[in-house]
């Protein structure tokens, strides 16, 4: 945290979050909550909450799960970081912000962080001034023979690096830079007996993040050779599940959507043929971090991933993602080649502009990989096929939406439209009734299906302890913050048990302790307490009992795992057995 924790609550205590919120989004005050369309999402009827009791400022959107307090929205509104946000609620509240306070720990990371920036800035000014030396030669004709200009290869600063095993490490002792340092940016290996470059004879791609700071580089091979390409490992500068490709350039873009491939070479070719507007994920799958961070310069993402297998598989895994993150996705035909690079080069930027144009939707697209798996000409498989298709239609929730779709579904692959929708109208009424109460807790929405059980369990019984805090001690009987074990919980769990210990719950404080904004969202769900709402009492108290019993009972499989003493393991092991009788609500009144 770079502010004291009592600056940051007095900005967020001075910013009344109706008033901040409403001036953003027109709200109707429904009871003691108000509603209005959310801002982060795209709807017809609003499910974007805001409340402002005591200590409960907070916003939530029932349709896309996010929500936070005042400062997060900001964050996510404005796109700006934690810090931007807090300087324009202080502004607007009329606070002076002190100097921040950074930490030592701090201050020494973000010093190492600017030394780390500053070795890759000169690496990258070194390897493109080789691409342009006599020692370059070989690479820059590589990189004109793939049809690059020079205006291209300049601005993406691409380079080459020399095939002595420890040029830049030389070129970098003469500038003066230190071991410690040098070691720390992933571009050599440096050992008492050994040091050489990570990188040798390849032609060079500086890897930026979104405000062109040099953060990591891709070496691919001229010409044939193994591997392809070399990346340089994680650094405190880079996180790879975080950093896309081209988002530096494709961010100032200010077109509808953003187009998602998979490689250098595809964003280059792309840019150069004017499609200013791609990205890469670099051959890692697409991350949720990924999706979150195109969420916030898009509404709309076009993958453009290999037409291969690989590709293709590619782009079933991350629609989902793209699709939770809130986004609307579309997927383009880059038949017969391989990926863009390659259909550029072949057919020219009118093509590519036609194939963007004609990008299937992403549920469209699913749809027809699906086909892919039945023979159509069997009628068993045609069934199945039929029964598939109105399965996944019968998920999408919003009624109207999921007529659209019908509609084009039936005529895209010319399935009887009454039919299809009979079918998929039945298969809807038997998702909502499954959504009755079972052993798995209704309360869990979509976002978190992905999450385990455990994770869900420890979520709840802090949203619940933050709910209903008269019932701590009860269950501080049986669980404490040590048995919650999965981050972010972990962390969340201490801050809510000190303050439970101390009688007043603050969930700004623990949501600010967070410093990431898709924690925070993680971390501010946990006080919405809408399923407390949702479910009724009985099924809400057997709910939170088994959740309680799940985590203590893991905790102690946990120890058990460490122990050696034989009486400390019938200790626990008995412990194991009492809890099945817990019940925190049957000692309660
Ligand atoms: N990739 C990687 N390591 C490899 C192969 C691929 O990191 N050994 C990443 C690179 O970011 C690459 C992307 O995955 O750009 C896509 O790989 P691929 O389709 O094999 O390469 P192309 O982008 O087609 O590269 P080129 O056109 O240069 O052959
Ligand atoms: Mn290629």
């Amino acid at each position: 945290m770079f502010y004291p924790q009592e600056v940051v609550d007095q900005v967020i205590e001075s910013n009344n979050i109706v008033d901040v919120i409403g001036s953003y989004v027109k709200l109707t005050k429904k009871g003691s909550t108000y509603f209005g369309l959310c801002p982060f999402h795209n709807e017809k009827t609003p499910s974007f909450s805001v409340t402002d009791n005591g200590n409960k400022q907070m916003y939530y959107c029932f349709g896309c799960h996010k929500g936070g307090t005042v400062l997060t929205f900001i964050m996510q509104y404005e796109n700006v970081s934690y810090t931007d946000a807090l300087k324009t609620l202080a502004d607007r509240a009329g606070i002076a912000l002190p100097k921040p306070d950074y930490s030592k720990e701090q201050e020494a990371l973000s010093r190492k962080k600017d030394a780390i920036l500053e070795v890759n800035k000169e690496a990258a000014k070194y390897f493109y001034h080789l691409l342009k030396s006599e020692r370059g030669k070989n690479a820059l004709k590589y990189l004109t023979d793939r049809g690059l200009s020079d205006e291209t290869i300049r601005s993406f600063g691409l380079g080459y690096s020399d095939k002595y095993r420890d040029d830049l490490y030389q070129y970098m002792k003469s500038k003066g830079f230190s071991d410690d340092i040098l070691k720390e940016s992933g571009l050599f290996s440096i050992r008492e007996t050994d040091t050489h470059d990570y990188f040798w004879n390849r032609v060079m791609f500086p890897i930026m993040d979104v405000r062109s700071k040099v953060i990591a580089f891709g070496g691919r091979v001229m010409g044939e050779g193994e591997p392809k390409y070399l990346n340089s490992p994680e650094t405190i500068c880079f996180n790879k599940r975080r950093t896309l490709y081209g988002l530096h350039a494709a961010k100032k873009h200010k077109g509808k959507e953003l187009i998602l491939c998979e490689g250098y070479m595809d964003v280059i070719s792309l840019h150069q043929a004017g499609f200013t507007n791609a990205v890469a994920s670099l051959g890692t799958a697409l991350t949720e971090g990924h999706a979150d961070i195109l969420k916030r310069y898009t509404e709309n993402v076009v993958i453009s991933y290999d037409s291969d297998t690989a590709g293709r598989d590619a782009a079933l895994r991350a629609i989902p993602k793209l699709r939770d993150a809130g986004l609307s996705v579309k997927v383009l035909d880059l038949s017969p080649y391989k990926d863009p690079d390659e259909l550029i080069k072949a057919e020219g930027t009118d093509f590519f502009k036609e194939r963007l144009k004609n990008a299937k939707n992403s549920l469209i697209f699913e749809i027809y990989c699906l086909q892919d798996q039945y023979d159509l000409n069997d009628p068993d498989e045609k069934t199945k096929f039929f029964n598939e298709t109105a399965k996944r239609l019968s998920y999408i929730e919003d009624r109207l939406e999921q007529e659209n779709y019908i509609q084009a579904v039936s005529k895209e692959f010319q399935i009887e439209y009454s039919m299809l929708k009979e079918k998929t109208k039945k298969l809807s009424l038997s998702n909502d009734n499954r959504q009755g109460f079972t052993t798995t807790p209704t309360i869990i929405k979509k976002k978190d299906e992905t999450k385990t059980a455990l994770a869900q369990c420890q979520k709840m019984v802090l949203s619940f302890l933050a709910e209903e805090p008269s019932f701590y001690d009860n269950v501080s009987d049986v669980i404490d913050e040590s048995d919650f074990r999965l981050p972010p919980y972990d962390k969340a769990a201490q801050l809510l048990f000190s303050q439970l210990k101390a009688g007043k719950v603050n969930p700004n404080s623990i949501i600010n302790a967070f410093e990431e904004s898709d924690v925070q969202e993680e971390i501010a769900d946990i006080f919405h307490d809408s399923f407390l709402k949702d479910i009724s009492e009985s099924d809400l108290q057997k709910t939170i009992n088994d959740c309680i019993i799940r985590i203590r009972k893991s905790s102690i499989e946990n120890q058990l795992d460490g122990v050696q003493d034989i009486s400390r393991i019938v200790e626990l092991k008995k412990e194991q057995e009492r809890l099945q009788k817990f019940n925190i609500f049957g000692r309660k009144s």
